[in-house]
This record gives structure tokens, sequence and C-alpha cells, in this order.
């Protein structure tokens, strides 16, 4: 009995349990679930258009990068003069035109070295210091390859007897390179190795035939860039 009339005592007192949560006013069942999920709904929606804004700068992104991709370096031997060329003592004096066609990127020459090969053996070597090339700008170097090398192996005495008869020396130049492209004042491009190789035939000096008909401009063959 005493403990009924307790819980009547409790029911008459003030509550001061929890508070009672307040039931929402009663709304139709389709809003109320939206209501919840309203968060989630918009954490889905910043998502998405973080997703088209990550897409949209990717995709100019790659349309910059294809447009601004560098043409490729062209190379010519414009003059090339042997002042004398035997098997034992070579002066050989060459010009050669090096052209950057890009509008938008100069080219900075971390290497810059021309080797000269007659009948497979190397007998010539320059190297040049580094240096930078304007954007749409053509460039011209002189190696001269004097009195460096002595050229021993058979191949190139068969080459000399051959080239002797014929007036002309077939020789080739290659032209090593490291470059890099900058494009703008800090951003420099991954380093690119072109070789440009030129395939040239000087007349003979002993031969005033040849001297005659002269040396022909040629364009050498650049690979090895992208
Ligand atoms: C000189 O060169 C010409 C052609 O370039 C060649 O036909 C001729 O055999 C050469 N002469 C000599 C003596 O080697």
């Amino acid at each position: 009995m005493a403990n009924r009339e307790h819980k009547v005592d409790h029911l008459d007192q003030r509550f001061h349990g929890p508070p009672v949560p307040v039931l929402p006013p009663v709304e139709q069942p389709g809003a109320a679930s939206r209501r919840v999920a309203d968060p989630y709904a918009l954490c889905c929606r910043a998502f998405r258009v973080l997703t088209i804004v990550a897409i949209a700068v990717g995709v100019v992104a790659l349309v910059l990068w294809l447009v601004s991709l560098p043409s490729a370096l062209k190379a010519y031997v414009d003059a090339a003069e042997l002042t004398r060329f035997d098997l034992g003592n070579d002066g050989k004096q060459d010009q050669l035109r090096i052209r950057n066609p890009n509008r938008d990127q100069a080219v900075l020459y971390r290497r810059l070295e021309a080797v000269a090969l007659y009948g497979g053996e190397r007998f010539g070597y320059v190297d040049f210091p580094r240096m930078r090339q304007g954007r749409k700008s053509t460039m011209v170097i002189r190696p001269s390859f004097r009195g460096q090398g002595v050229l021993t192996g058979a191949s190139a005495a068969t080459a000399f007897r051959r080239d002797k008869e014929r007036g002309f020396f077939n020789i080739i130049v290659k032209l090593h390179t490291r470059v890099r492209l900058k494009a703008m004042i800090f951003v420099d491009s991954v380093e690119y190795r072109p070789d440009m190789d030129c395939y040239i035939r000087v007349p003979d000096p002993s031969n005033a035939t040849a001297v005659a008909l002269g040396f022909t401009a040629t364009r050498c063959h650049v690979d090895g860039f992208l």
C-alpha cells in the first residue's frame, strides 16, 4: 500500500528527470525523410560539384598542355670547309644553323657538343658552353675540328680512297644535346636529349672540280625530342 502511495506522490511532484523530447509536428512521411537525409544529400551534391570542377580543370590543363607541346628543333649545315683532309691531320670548319621554331618556348642548352665522324671513326669533338636560344630564333654555331684526330681504321682508309676519287668526303657531324624548354619565368620543361645527325658531302680542297661544285646545304635529322 505504502508503495502505491509513493508512486502517486511521485506523480504529483515536478518531473526532474531528463527532458522529454518534444516530438516534431507531424508532417508528410516524404518530407520528414528528406529533412533527415539533408546533410548527406548536401555532402553528395558538394562532392558531385567538386568532381565536375576537378574534371573540368583536368580537361583545361590537358588542352593547354597539348597546345603548348613543343615542336622539334631543326638543324642545317649551311657550310662546311676542309682546309686539309687526310688521314693524319684534318682541318675542318662547319657552319651549323639550329632553328627553334617554338613561339612560346626558349631553349636552354645544358649540353651541346659536336662530334665529327669519318668512315665510322671519330676525328673531332667540340664542346660548346651552355647557352640559351630565344623563341622563334635561329642560332649559328661553328664547330672547328682542326688537327684533332688521326684516322687509323681500315674503314676510314677505304672511305678515304673512295671519296678522294669522287672528289667529296662523306662526313657525319653529330650534335649531342641536353635541352630544357623555358615557357614561363619559373617553369622549365623536362630535359630532352635531341640528337642531330648531319650527313654532309664536303668537297676535297685539293680537287678543283669538286671545290667548284661546292658544298650543298644539308638538313640534319633530329630525333629524341619528345
Ligand atoms: C675531282 O672531283 C670530281 C667530281 O667531283 C671527280 O669526278 C674527280 O675524279 C676528282 N678528281 C680527282 C683527281 O680525284
